[in-house]
């Protein structure tokens, strides 16, 4: 049987779990596990649910500082940002427990007499639920809670690269009364997921895709889902740009830069991609963000560092990869190196051993232009590029134009500044002097263009993905009324003038 194993990023000799692989032929047969399990759940009243998801999150709470451990060890994320990651699937269980008491539908007048009319969230059946390595607590709780809650059972694919955290967020899951198979967890590659995913949608047990991923793969599965009739959820990649305005606060700008560039070893959905500077700041900014970058401390997440390892050493190779796009235009800053760290290509100051694990230099590319392939890729690692622009309107154009619209920042103290870029800019998610990463849990995360097809996750907002409005009228006047043509019209003047 083949398997998949995961090891410690920072730690490459230190194997945190091996998993077998899912075939396609698995995949279907767990979905029509899940599908057969569902009708039973969706019976259990709402609020019975959201007393289970109310477990659920009081055992995340018990073991936050486990699993958070384990998520530094697996993924590489520094342990103060694991334990916010961890925060955030409690966030999302303390906002859905009490949905289970709403999950409101609408009475709604009728037209005519002694009719009433209804609406009713009904869910949508079994949910495939494919996520990413780089938050694997969070982002896939922000599927798995709504979707259980709402009555739909759920086969999550999780990155398999973070196949340890997924098999401990099951078990919490399930320690919370989800039923066995009500959540199933399988891990697979790519290709085998979208083809499990496909003989799935063939069979009719799976009634919606998740999906947080690259565009180009979710391009894909959005075009699958398309052909049997679903519109998947996509949460895709970003560009996400920081504009920073002649009367921004340079010290916020500063810590916004570092949090969003380099948290998470740059590897956020809403990580700093471009920061468009104001050209009365620009060299003024730089000199300061090229001195925070290079003195920061990167190294062992388990330390006060600003930054770990890569998820991977395939995210290391693409990182090293999109350096490419970096030319002769452009002037590049922030470390003692480019590329991997290691101890032939050292990071000054860094804390551990470089060789033991997948570390590469922050790296600021100034002289960004729009159009060049810097400005139009997402990159997903410690690499930010930076330009400069003179109008508002300037910025916004730079902003929009790669074509995504995740999330975005403005720094300014001028409300027309704010609002203007409010108005402009395409990203789904807006942060005003404050960093493009650190969306809170209950508001509606996603984005447009390439960054999403407009679904959203969170909140009250994700209902919509994961139940279909089902819509009743109740006649009781003893006739046959008819909507539309049993008019009831009152006596007026139409002709009235004062
Ligand atoms: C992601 O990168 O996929 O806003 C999610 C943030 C986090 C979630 C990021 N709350 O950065």
């Amino acid at each position: 049987m083949s398997t998949f194993v995961s090891t410690n990023p920072s730690n490459i000799s230190d194997v945190v779990a091996t998993v077998p692989a899912a075939s396609a032929d698995d995949i279907l047969a767990a979905a029509t596990r899940a599908k057969e399990a569902q009708k039973a759940w969706a019976k259990l009243p709402a609020p019975a649910r959201g007393r289970v998801i109310a477990n659920v999150g009081r055992l995340f709470e018990k073991n936050k500082e486990t699993l958070s451990a384990l998520v530094t060890r697996e993924m590489g994320k520094v342990y103060a940002e694991a334990l916010g990651e961890v925060q955030e699937v409690i966030d999302t269980c303390d906002f859905f427990l009490g949905e289970g008491r709403r999950l409101y539908g609408q009475t709604v007048p009728s037209e005519m007499p002694n009719k009433n009319l209804f609406t009713f969230r009904q869910p949508v059946g079994t949910a495939l639920i494919i996520t990413a390595g780089n938050f694997p607590a969070a982002v896939p709780s922000w599927y798995l809670v709504p979707a259980l809650l709402t009555g739909n059972s759920v086969v999550w694919k999780p990155s398999e690269f973070t196949p340890a955290v997924a098999q401990a967020m099951t078990e919490i899951f399930h320690a919370g009364g989800v039923p066995k198979d009500v959540l199933i967890t399988v891990v697979a590659d790519g290709p085998t997921t979208f083809a499990g995913l496909e003989k799935s949608l063939e069979a009719g047990v799976v009634n919606k895709v998740g999906f947080t991923g690259s565009t180009e793969v979710g391009r894909k599965i959005g075009a699958l889902a398309g052909q049997y009739i679903q519109s998947a959820c996509l949460e895709l990649g970003g560009k996400n740009p920081m504009v920073v305005m002649p009367d921004a606060d340079l010290k916020l700008v500063l810590d916004g830069a570092l949090f969003a560039g380099f948290g998470t070893a740059g590897q956020r959905c809403t990580s700093l991609g471009s920061l468009w500077l104001h050209e009365s700041v620009h060299d003024e900014f730089i000199a300061m963000y090229k001195h925070a970058v290079e003195t920061a401390r990167v190294g062992d997440p388990m330390k006060d560092v600003l930054f770990g390892p890569m998820l991977s050493e395939k995210y290391l190779t693409n990182h090293i990869k999109n350096l490419d796009m970096i030319k002769d235009h452009h002037t590049v800053m922030g470390s003692t190196g480019v590329g991997r760290i290691t101890a032939s290509n050292p990071r000054e100051g860094f804390v551990g051993d470089p060789d033991a694990g997948y570390f590469a230099h922050p790296t600021i590319v100034t002289g960004l232009q729009a159009g060049e392939d810097l400005y139009n890729n997402e990159t997903f690692g410690p690499l930010v590029s930076v330009g400069k622009f003179k109008t508002i309107e300037e910025a916004i154009e730079l902003s929009n134009g790669h074509g995504y619209g995740l999330s975005s920042a403005i720094y300014s103290s001028d409300p027309k500044s704010i609002w203007t870029f409010r108005e402009g800019v395409s990203a789904g998610m807006i942060s005003v002097n404050n960093s493009t990463s650190g969306a809170e849990a209950h508001m509606p995360f996603g984005g447009n263009g390439k960054s999403g097809n407009g679904s959203r996750q969170s909140g009250i907002w994700v209902l919509d993905q994961f139940t279909r409005w089902q819509s009743l009228n109740w006649d009781w006047s003893g006739k046959l009324q008819k909507a539309q043509m049993d008019l009831i019209e009152t006596p007026h003047n139409p002709e009235f003038t004062l």
